[in-house]
């Protein structure tokens, strides 16, 4: 047997984005409903969270309700709302105990009033928060975060706040939903789909992608650790040349 490699503390990423797939299957495998296996995901959710905190990586990005999940069955929908009101509620304690910082990305505007007190409520309780932030997605998608930006600009540009010939990228990204976050280093993606799914698409534009074929439920912190080994093997060259990065 060969000794896994070890994590090198120094070349952590410092922004994981996951896009948590598979409970549905997960559930069907064992027989359940698929509210089943969004609530077995809850457990994958807090290893998650524990272990990004403990390697030191500073924001962690959830995909946990995109603007198409709106379309499944109500059920479905109203019993993720349900589990999204219960594991926010039960986790703000741990969260503050650790220092982490609960934030949102997303329409947010369009969840159930008893999804956004609580999330509001626990945003507040965590925002001084200084060794992780927590972004959750809710009711999110590249799109609606390219429009929403767009629009916002349209209207300083109409109201002469902003001059059309300045929009630069950062200005542009500013007005995401992601403003003042770094763009994530690595994206980890279960169930084994290479898609991106409508999810960071302007923030992702360099982010390493590492996809298992492990279903959500069953991602632990053995699994976030080798999604890690594996960025640490990788050359982030941005359109560089590798004997460019070797001299700079
Ligand atoms: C995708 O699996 C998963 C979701 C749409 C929801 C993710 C939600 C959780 C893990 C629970 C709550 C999360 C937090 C952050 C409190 P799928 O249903 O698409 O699975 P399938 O592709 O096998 O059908």
């Amino acid at each position: 047997m060969t000794a896994r490699s070890v994590i090198d503390s120094q070349n952590i990423p410092a922004h994981v984005a996951i896009i948590m797939d598979g409970n549905g299957r997960w559930a069907k495998q064992r027989g359940g409903l698929r509210v089943f296996g969004h609530q077995s995901g809850v457990t994958a959710v807090r290893e998650t969270v524990e272990t990004a905190a403990e390697l030191g990586v500073s924001y962690l990005t959830l995909y946990a309700f995109s603007t198409e999940n709106w379309n499944r069955p109500a059920l479905e929908v109203s019993a993720l709302m349900q589990l999204l009101v219960h594991t926010i509620r039960q986790e703000t304690a741990t969260l503050l105990k650790n220092s982490i910082r609960l934030q949102a990305i997303g329409d947010t505007a369009s969840l159930p009033a008893s999804c956004q007190r609580e999330l509001a409520e626990a945003m507040q309780l965590t925002a001084s928060g200084t060794r992780m932030t927590l972004v959750l997605a809710l009711s999110y998608s590249g799109r609606w975060d390219l429009t929403q930006a767009a629009r916002r600009l349209a209207y300083d540009v109409a109201s002469g706040k902003v001059q059309p010939a300045a929009v630069t990228e950062a200005t542009l990204a500013g007005y995401l939903s992601t403003a003042g976050i770094p763009d994530p280093a690595l994206l980890i993606r279960t169930s084994g789909e290479q898609r991106i799914s409508n999810f960071l698409l302007w923030q992702l534009a360099y982010t390493e992608l590492y996809i298992t074929d492990l279903l959500w439920p069953d991602f632990r912190r053995a699994d976030f650790e080798e999604a890690i080994r594996a960025y640490q093997r990788r050359e982030r060259r941005f359109g560089k040349t590798s004997e460019q990065l070797s001299v700079s």
